[in-house]
């Protein structure tokens, strides 16, 4: 994707409306941890094997943070933006608004956007200081904020939005045998991307979709006290503050909602699956992930697949598969591409893009 020097200063919110104009995701960038998890370091942890995990799951190995070297979600999105701002040829100054979508925050208080701004030089006391939130989405994090942030950029009122993915989920896991059913999914990271206003209307969002069900809370949670057990779990404080997911419950709400949602998208655009260049998905587990590719006969070329090298990274893995292909070279300007994801909420959603 050709940088493109944003030279004019941060703009002072222009009227709504954004008239004809069009968004465009200028750059990328990623963030990743220090420290490899293979799965023969997960057989040394607890009562697992190399062949359960990759043919359950398609995952070899994954990337997690050095705790005590201070890597964290907010070191992670941070040096995802930076690269996104380096490579986009734009100032961290110049950014109106940074959103991290994220189910690992480093505090409930305050959003960690807030830092990463303030890191980027984007925020501030003064009337140009950027705006900061985190969107708590968990899987579909990142799709939502592709599409928040392309609508308010659309609008009119923003120029420079940095939508980040981070997640620090290797903090969330019990690794021993009695979470293994979970454990061995998730990764850590951080990637994002800058979307800017760009003024021709044709580039952005073609179509879009976001979905929730809330009864589904139960499939995957992290519960903080005894309450927040569902009904007939007996509460158990060693799994405080630790993800319980039911994994089968999951695995089958991914394989029934992923080919619809694809094809909700593909229907408001009025396109079909041969017209799309790259559908990029959000890594729950590679058998999801070919159980549509093989129903819509995408090839393989078009459908993204690295879940082997980084596992679930939750809200990163989205903008972690967009940094990869950019860097390839096989998302470029004037493909169409299409962001899906799922995960817990439960949530879905989708953002079609003209590139
Ligand atoms: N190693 C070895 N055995 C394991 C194991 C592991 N890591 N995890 C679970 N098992 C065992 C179970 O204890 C169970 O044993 P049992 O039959 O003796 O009771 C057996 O394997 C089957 O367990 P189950 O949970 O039904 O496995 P599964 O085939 O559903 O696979 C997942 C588990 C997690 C890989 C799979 O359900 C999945 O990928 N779900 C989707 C998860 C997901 O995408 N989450 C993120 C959403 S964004």
């Amino acid at each position: 994707m050709p940088a493109n020097a944003s030279s004019s200063t941060k703009s002072a919110p222009a009227p709504t409306g954004g008239g004809g104009r069009g968004v465009r995701i200028l750059s990328t960038g990623v963030g990743m941890p220090s420290r490899t998890l293979t799965n023969a370091d997960l057989e040394r942890l607890m009562d697992t094997s190399d062949e359960w995990i990759t043919q359950r799951t398609g995952i070899r190995t994954r990337r997690i943070v050095d705790h005590d070297a201070g890597e964290c979600t907010l070191t992670m999105a941070t040096d995802a933006a930076r690269m996104a701002l380096e490579r986009g040829g734009v100032r961290g100054a110049d950014l109106d608004f940074v959103i991290l979508a994220t189910m690992s925050p480093e505090m409930l208080c305050p959003p960690t956007a807030c830092r990463i701004a303030a890191r980027l030089g984007a925020g501030g006391r003064g009337a140009r200081a950027g705006g900061a939130m985190d969107l708590f989405g968990a899987c579909t994090g990142y799709v939502y904020g592709l599409n928040i942030a392309h609508d308010l950029i659309k609008g009119g009122s923003y120029d420079r939005i940095m939508v980040l993915g981070g997640d620090t989920l290797s903090r969330l896991m019990d690794y021993s045998t009695a979470g293994r059913g979970t454990a061995i999914i998730f990764g850590d990271a951080g990637a994002g991307a800058l979307l800017i206003a760009d003024p021709d209307p044709r580039l952005g969002i073609i179509a879009q979709s976001m979905h929730s069900d809330g009864e589904g809370w139960k499939e995957i949670f992290v519960p903080q006290e005894a309450r927040d057990f569902p009904e007939g779990v007996p509460p158990d404080p060693a799994k405080f503050g630790r993800v319980q997911m039911n994994g089968a419950t999951v695995f089958k709400f991914a394989v029934g909602t992923f080919p619809n949602l694809i094809q909700e998208t593909l229907d408001k655009a009025n396109l079909r699956p041969e017209d799309i260049d790259m559908v990029i998905s959000h890594q729950s587990n590679a058998r999801i992930l070919q159980a549509a590719r093989d129903r819509f006969g995408i090839p393989e070329d078009k459908f993204y697949i690295n879940i082997d090298r980084y596992g679930n990274t939750v809200a990163a893995s989205v903008p972690l598969c967009l940094h990869e292909l950019v860097m390839a070279g096989r998302v470029k300007p004037g493909m169409k591409v299409m962001f899906v994801a799922f995960g817990a909420g439960l949530t879905w959603g989708s953002s079609l893009w003209q590139m």
